[in-house]
C-alpha cells in the first residue's frame, strides 16, 4: 500500500516520460531480397495495447504508433517499392470515445506539419483514401494540401487511408459507374473488373501483394477489400509502436519465399 503510494507520487507525468521508438536504420538494401513486393499495406495496429502496457493514455500510445512512421517510409521508399498505403482512420473508428478521435485528429494535423516538407522533398506522391468531406475543415484542407503540393510528384505511392472502409470505397465506385449507366454513357453489360478498379481510391496503382497487421489480430477490418483480392497475409506479434525497421525486414523476407499461384497450377 504505502510502496504504492510512493511509487504513484514520484511517478513521472506522463508528458515527461519518455519512451524511445525502436526504430532502427539498419535496415537491409534491395539487393538483400530474392523478391519485393510493388505495393504493401500496413494495419498499424495494437497503439491501445501498447499504451496499456506501458501505463498510459491510449492517445499517448497513438502519438507513439506515428514515431516509428517515418523510419518505416523512408525505408519503403529507400527500397524502391512502388506503393505503401497505410490504414490511420477507418469508417468505424468514429464510434471510439471523442477524446480518443479527437487525438487521432490531432494527429493528423501534426503529422503532416512536420513531415510534408521531407516527404514533397524525396519526391513522395500523397494520396488520401477515404471520405474526406466528413473530416473537420483544418484536417481536410490540410490533406488536400498535402495532396495538391506532392501531386506532380514521381516517387513513392504514399497512401493514407483516414475515414476509410473497403465497402465504402466500393460502393462509390458503383455509384460513379450506376451514374455514367443512368447518363447512357456506359453499357452495364461492359462493366468489368478493371472498370471496378479505376472507381477506386487507388486507381492506376498495382493490387496490394502485401498486406502486415500488426499485434497479432488476424482479419482486415475493412481495408482495402479489393485491392487485396491476391496479397500475401503477414501478422507479426509486434504492437504498432514497436514495429522496427528490422521487424518490417522480416516481413519482407516472408514475402519473399511465399509462392504465390494467382489459382495456376505451377
Ligand atoms: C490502431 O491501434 C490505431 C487506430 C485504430 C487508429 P488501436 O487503437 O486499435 O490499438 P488496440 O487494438 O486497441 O491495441
Ligand atoms: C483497424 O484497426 C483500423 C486501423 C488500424 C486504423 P481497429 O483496431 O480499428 O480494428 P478492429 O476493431 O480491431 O477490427
Ligand atoms: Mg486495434
Amino acid at each position: 500500500m504505502f510502496k504504492d503510494t510512493v511509487k504513484k507520487f514520484f511517478a513521472p507525468k506522463e508528458k515527461e516520460r519518455f519512451i524511445p521508438s525502436k526504430k532502427s536504420t539498419a535496415g537491409m538494401s534491395a539487393r538483400d531480397f530474392k523478391r519485393l513486393p510493388q505495393h504493401v499495406a500496413i494495419i498499424m495496429d495494437g497503439n491501445g495495447r501498447w499504451a496499456k502496457r506501458h501505463r498510459l493514455s491510449v492517445s499517448r500510445g497513438h502519438r507513439q504508433g506515428t514515431e516509428n512512421l517515418r523510419e518505416i517510409i523512408r525505408h519503403t521508399d529507400d527500397l524502391g517499392i512502388h506503393a505503401l498505403s497505410l490504414y490511420a482512420f477507418s469508417t468505424e473508428n468514429w464510434s471510439r470515445p471523442q477524446e480518443e478521435v479527437d487525438a487521432l485528429m490531432q494527429l493528423i494535423l501534426d503529422f503532416f506539419a512536420s513531415e510534408i516538407d521531407e516527404l514533397d522533398a524525396k519526391n513522395v506522391h500523397i494520396l488520401i483514401l477515404g471520405d474526406k468531406s466528413r473530416l473537420p475543415e483544418k484536417q481536410r484542407l490540410t490533406l488536400i494540401e498535402a495532396e495538391e503540393r506532392t501531386a506532380g510528384n514521381t516517387g513513392l505511392h504514399l497512401n493514407i487511408a483516414i475515414n476509410y472502409g473497403g465497402r465504402d470505397e466500393i460502393a462509390r465506385a458503383a455509384r460513379e459507374l450506376a451514374d455514367q449507366v443512368a447518363g447512357g454513357m456506359l453499357d452495364p453489360a461492359l462493366i468489368n473488373e478493371q472498370m471496378i478498379a479505376d472507381h477506386l481510391y487507388t486507381r492506376g496503382q498495382p493490387d496490394v501483394d502485401l498486406l502486415i497487421r500488426t499485434s497479432g489480430e488476424m482479419r482486415l477490418s475493412n481495408f482495402l477489400l479489393f485491392q487485396c483480392a491476391y496479397a500475401e497475409f503477414v501478422f507479426p506479434k509486434t504492437l504498432w509502436p514497436d514495429f522496427s525497421v528490422r521487424d518490417y525486414d522480416e516481413t519482407l523476407l516472408d514475402f519473399g519465399g511465399r509462392e504465390r499461384r494467382f489459382g495456376k497450377r505451377l
